[in-house]
């Protein structure tokens, strides 16, 4: 009795043994199978990922050696940045000025109101252009350099304080 119910157990245990055993083997034919499509070759040997590969897995440092030729180290200089273009004051004022002497804002001086600006313009518009590219700490409040815009060209902010300057005497 004892030996036959072994057996039976035994049994049992194998075949479920078999099963899982089975199941695991699918499961990894499966996986490859899967795994193996994600890359497709067209996308591998596609010349722009390949760029893309070698300059993320280029090395991050080169050595020069003494007594040899270490021109093709010499650092890229990289591109000159384009000088700001030019913009015309009213330009200017509408973009990265308004926002503030529009409408007169935190303190900054109105376009337009000559009570306000009487006392800067009498300053020289020397003060007026050095303050508005390097900023202004007064008494009304601070404006900030290049009123923000340090990406404008210098004469550009200058064409713009002229523009207000005489739209304000
Ligand atoms: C964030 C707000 C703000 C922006 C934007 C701004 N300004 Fe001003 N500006 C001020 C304030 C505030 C003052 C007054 C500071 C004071 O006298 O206390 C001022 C003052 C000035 C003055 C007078 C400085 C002096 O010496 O009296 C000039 C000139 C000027 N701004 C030019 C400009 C120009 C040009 C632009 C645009 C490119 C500009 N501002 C953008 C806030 C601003």
């Amino acid at each position: 009795m004892s030996a036959e119910h072994d057996k039976k157990f035994f049994d049992t245990f194998m075949l479920v043994l078999g099963i899982l055993i089975g199941i695991a083997v699918v499961l990894y034919f499966l996986a490859r199978n899967v795994a193996s499509n994600t890359q497709e070759q067209h996308v591998i040997t596609d010349p722009a990922n390949q760029t893309v590969v070698a300059e993320r897995i280029a090395p991050v440092a080169k050595v020069a050696i003494a007594g040899q030729d270490n021109s093709a180290l010499a650092p890229v200089q990289a591109a000159a940045a384009a000088p700001a273009a030019e913009l015309g004051g009213e330009e200017v004022f509408n973009m990265a000025c308004m926002a503030c002497h529009g409408a007169g804002v935190a303190g900054a001086p109105k376009f337009g109101d000559k009570a306000a600006w009487g006392p800067r313009i009498a300053k020289g518009i020397e003060t007026l252009h050095k303050h508005s590219i390097e900023g202004f700490q007064g008494a009304a409040g601070f404006m900030p350099p290049k009123g923000g815009r340090v990406d404008l060209a210098d004469k550009s902010i200058l064409n713009a304080v002229d523009f207000m300057v005489a739209g304000s005497k």
